[in-house]
């Protein structure tokens, strides 16, 4: 294989890409960007790989979630906290259903760039580039507004630092601490079953607490009770981003890419001769890579041999997003490829992906085939007798209405009401919850079934 570098992408084709009209304009904001501080640490990106490797050798979860796209509109510290407060909550069910620590890593502080399906959209006999992303152009259907402008990613790292500041200071300044687990619920979900389950489950561990503060471990002397451990990913796609915050770790000398904890490669550019798979086979940071049903086992090992060629444990978690409808069909296959080969992998469900549908005017999801491609996700497993990793989803803290069904029924006619995203639909707080009880139920049944 030929020498990697920061740049060494630049020699193999890369989908996907802007074109930007304006080169000396990207050059100024590369330099620019190359030398503002990392936003990421190497040393925290090493605690997420060990964090990762206990996850695939089943001593841990990995939940995984937020937006489908961050974007400037929506940019807000109540829309950050309400967010990380249902991210706590899940993993409060998850590791209190499954017994097992969760490993969190948000969808946010650098999720802005979006694959597209066409570089171009039409309108009214207008046709201009498509909108790929707040990092990249904006959504207005006006020339300028789709014109891709570099000064954008400038604005994407200010508002990763101070996303990234506000989720340090709530999973360390008190409020992720698990004294806190009533204050996660938020008003809007509270008259629900979700919420409802929620605070019987919140009792529990308060009685919990009680008993261990008794025993004299409290949130006062036990960092584990008080504060918890939360990074951030995003989708490595526009990669001169991603190049000018890659540096070199001074402690070991090895490259990371600073912009996010995790990274992952798309169902669309996950190329292996592909100038993505390039970038990201040089940084040290755990990543993702997303499998859809086209993915062809020998291709997901050779992605493998690329990208994580030593089989560290925690460097490599494969995202499975196929549908509901298929991954019967499609995901066993790669599940044994990756056990015949003695591959290190967490294996993550993402259902959202490959269940995306068009009601009317709207791109929506139904909860019941993310439900369903969830449940088929932990059977395969548990057929194969491999270990089900992790979830990816997109979801919000906002009381949005984009996805549809679930208990507090979200339906076709009432998705108008508060349907914000800036690209595919997301579940709201109790639809991630009730998502978050069906799974804590299956990981503990899975348990069960291990231990016996
Ligand atoms: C995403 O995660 O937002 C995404 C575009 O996923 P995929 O590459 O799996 O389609
Ligand atoms: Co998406």
């Amino acid at each position: 294989m030929s020498q990697w570098t920061p740049d060494s992408w630049k020699n193999y084709p890369a989908l996907q890409m802007p074109e930007y009209p304006d080169l000396a304009k990207l050059q100024k904001v590369e330099r620019r960007l190359s030398e503002l501080p990392p936003l990421v640490f190497a040393g925290e990106v090493r605690a997420l790989t060990g964090q990762l490797g206990a996850v695939s050798r089943g001593e841990a979860f990995l939940l995984q979630g937020g937006d489908c796209a961050e974007s400037f509109a929506e940019f807000s510290a109540v829309n950050i906290r309400d967010t990380f407060k249902v991210l706590l909550q899940m993993a409060a069910v998850l590791t209190f259903g499954a017994s097992l620590p969760v490993v969190k890593v948000g969808r946010l502080a650098g999720q802005f760039a979006k694959p597209r399906s066409s570089a171009t959209e039409m309108r009214d006999g207008v046709e201009l580039p498509t909108y790929r992303g707040d990092i990249i152009n904006s959504n207005e259907f006006t020339l300028e507004a789709r014109t891709p402008d570099p000064e954008r990613m400038l604005a994407v790292y200010h508002q990763a630092t101070s996303t990234l500041n506000l989720l340090r200071a709530f999973a360390q300044g008190g409020l992720a601490s698990l004294e806190q687990v009533h204050a996660w619920n938020l008003d809007f979900v509270k008259a629900t079953p979700e919420a409802e389950h929620y605070q019987q489950m919140a009792e529990r561990i308060d009685e919990a607490l009680s008993f261990m503060r008794a025993c004299g471990v409290m949130a006062e002397n036990s960092p584990s009770i008080r504060e918890t451990s939360f990074y951030t990913s995003h989708e490595a796609l526009l990669l001169p981003y991603e190049e000018a915050l890659t540096r070199r770790d001074s402690l070991t000398g090895d490259w990371y890419d600073c912009s996010s904890h995790m990274l992952w490669i798309g169902d669309r550019t996950r190329q292996p001769e592909g100038a993505h798979v390039e970038f990201i086979r040089g940084v040290h940071n755990p990543i993702g890579i997303k499998a859809g049903p086209e993915l062809d086992p020998q291709d997901l090992i050779r992605l493998l041999d690329c990208l994580n060629p030593e089989n560290t444990a925690g460097r490599a978690t494969i995202i499975v997003r196929m549908g509901a409808d298929v991954v019967e069909e499609s995901m066993p296959r790669l599940v044994r490829a990756v056990e015949r080969e003695g591959r290190n992998v967490v294996w993550s469900c993402d259902p959202m992906h490959g269940n995306t549908i068009t009601a009317g005017d709207y791109k929506t999801r139904d909860v019941n085939s993310v439900l369903r491609e969830v449940r088929s996700f932990f059977a395969i497993h548990r057929a194969e007798g491999t270990y089900a990793g992790g979830v990816h989803f997109e979801m919000t803290g906002q009381n949005v209405t984009e996805c549809i069904g679930g208990t507090h029924k979200v339906t076709e006619e009432t998705l108008k009401e508060r349907y914000h995203t800036h690209c595919d639909p997301r579940m709201n707080a109790s639809q991630s919850l009730e998502m978050a009880f069906l799974i804590a139920d299956t990981l503990k049944q899975c348990r069960k079934f291990q231990m016996n």
